[in-house]
C-alpha cells in the first residue's frame, strides 16, 4: 500500500534510539523527510547518519529535552526552518522509573508529567499553527498499554500516561474539520533498551534470571513473543499517512494480544 508520505515533513521526539528511532526509519522509508530529536546530541547525530544512510531522505537531529515547553517550540521551530513545513508530529520521550506506592513523592509524579503528559501537550499546541495553515496534520503520541490496563510497578506510568489518551481523544474532535489527525499508540512490550532495563532491573530484584523475567513477559502475551521495534513502527507510520484519512481520536495498542479490554 502507498502510504502516501513521500516528501512530508515529520518531526520525531524521543528518537535517537528504541521506539522513536525506529518510527523515524520508517517514515524515511515511505519518503519522508525527518527531525529526529531526543536529549543527546552525540547519539542522535549518529542515529541521524544512520537513517539517512539507509533511506536517502533528509535526517535532520535537533536535541532538546521535551519537557521543556521552551524546547519544544524550539523544535517545531527547527523543523519548519529546515523544511518550511511540518506535517506530522510524534509525540515521545523515554518512560518514568518503576516503582509502586511507597517509592515517590509527590517530584516524582510532577517529573512524570512533564515528561509523558506535558511533552505531547507542548509539542502538539507548537505544532499546530504550521498544520492548520497547511489543512494537513498528523498528531501520534506513543504512550503504554497501561492506558488500557495498568502495568504492575509501574505506577508513575500508570499515573501520567492515560492523561495523553483524554488529550488527545478531546483534541480530535476539535482539529479533525482542519483535516489534523490526532491518535495513541499504545505499546505492549517491544524489544527496546528501555524494555531490557525494566527486564534487568526486575531480575535483580527477584534474584532471577534475565531470561526467566521474559519467560514471564512472554507468557502473558497470545502472540507468545516479545515485539520488534519495527512492527511498532508499521502502526505509527499507517496512523501518519494519508491513508488513515478518516481515523482520528483512536488509541491502537500494539501489542500482540497482551490487553483482554473489548475496547
Ligand atoms: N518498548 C516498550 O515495550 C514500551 C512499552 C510501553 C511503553 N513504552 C514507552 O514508549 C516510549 C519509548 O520507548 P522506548 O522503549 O523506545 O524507550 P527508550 O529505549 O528508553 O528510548 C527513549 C528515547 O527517548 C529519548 N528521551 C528520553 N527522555 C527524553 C526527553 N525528556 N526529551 C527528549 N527525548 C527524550 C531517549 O534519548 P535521550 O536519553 O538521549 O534523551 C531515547 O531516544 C517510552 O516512554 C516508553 O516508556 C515502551
Amino acid at each position: 500500500m502507498d502510504l502516501g508520505l513521500k516528501d512530508r515533513v515529520a518531526l520525531v521526539a524521543g528518537a535517537s534510539r528504541g521506539l522513536g528511532k525506529a518510527v523515524a526509519e520508517r517514515l524515511a522509508s515511505e519518503g519522508a523527510d525527518v527531525v529526529v530529536n531526543s536529549r543527546s546530541a552525540r547519539v542522535l547525530a549518529a542515529t541521524a547518519d544512520e537513517i539517512a544512510r539507509r533511506t536517502g531522505r533528509r535526517i535532520v537531529p535537533a536535541a532538546g529535552d521535551v519537557s521543556s515547553q521552551e524546547q519544544c517550540q524550539a523544535l517545531v521551530e527547527h523543523a519548519v526552518g529546515e523544511f518550511g513545513r511540518l506535517d506530522i508530529l510524534v509525540a515521545n520521550a523515554g518512560g518514568p522509573p518503576p516503582g509502586g506506592v511507597d517509592d515517590f513523592g509527590p517530584a516524582a509524579y510532577r517529573d512524570a508529567l512533564e515528561v509523558n503528559l506535558m511533552s505531547t501537550v507542548q509539542l502538539t499546541l507548537a505544532a499546530l499553527p504550521v498544520m492548520r495553515k497547511n489543512r494537513w496534520g498528523r498528531i501520534v503520541a506513543i504512550t503504554s498499554v497501561s492506558v488500557k490496563q495498568p502495568i504492575n510497578g509501574l505506577l508513575l506510568s500508570n499515573t501520567a500516561r492515560p492523561g495523553v489518551v483524554g488529550f488527545i481523544k478531546t483534541i480530535s474532535r476539535d482539529l479533525a474539520a482542519d483535516g489534523i489527525l490526532c491518535n495513541v499508540v499504545a505499546p505492549g512490550y517491544i524489544h527496546t533498551a528501555r524494555v531490557e532495563s525494566l527486564v534487568a532491573g526486575q531480575a535483580e530484584a527477584r534474584g532471577v534470571s534475565r531470561e526467566e523475567i521474559l519467560e514471564g513477559m512472554t507468557a502473558n502475551i497470545p502472540a507468545g513473543r516479545i515485539g520488534r521495534p519495527s512492527e511498532f513502527a508499521n502502526a505509527v507510520a499507517f496512523l501518519a499517512s494519508e491513508s488513515a484519512s478518516y481515523i482520528t481520536g483512536h488509541t491502537l495498542q500494539v501489542d500482540g494480544g497482551l490487553v483482554q479490554g473489548l475496547l
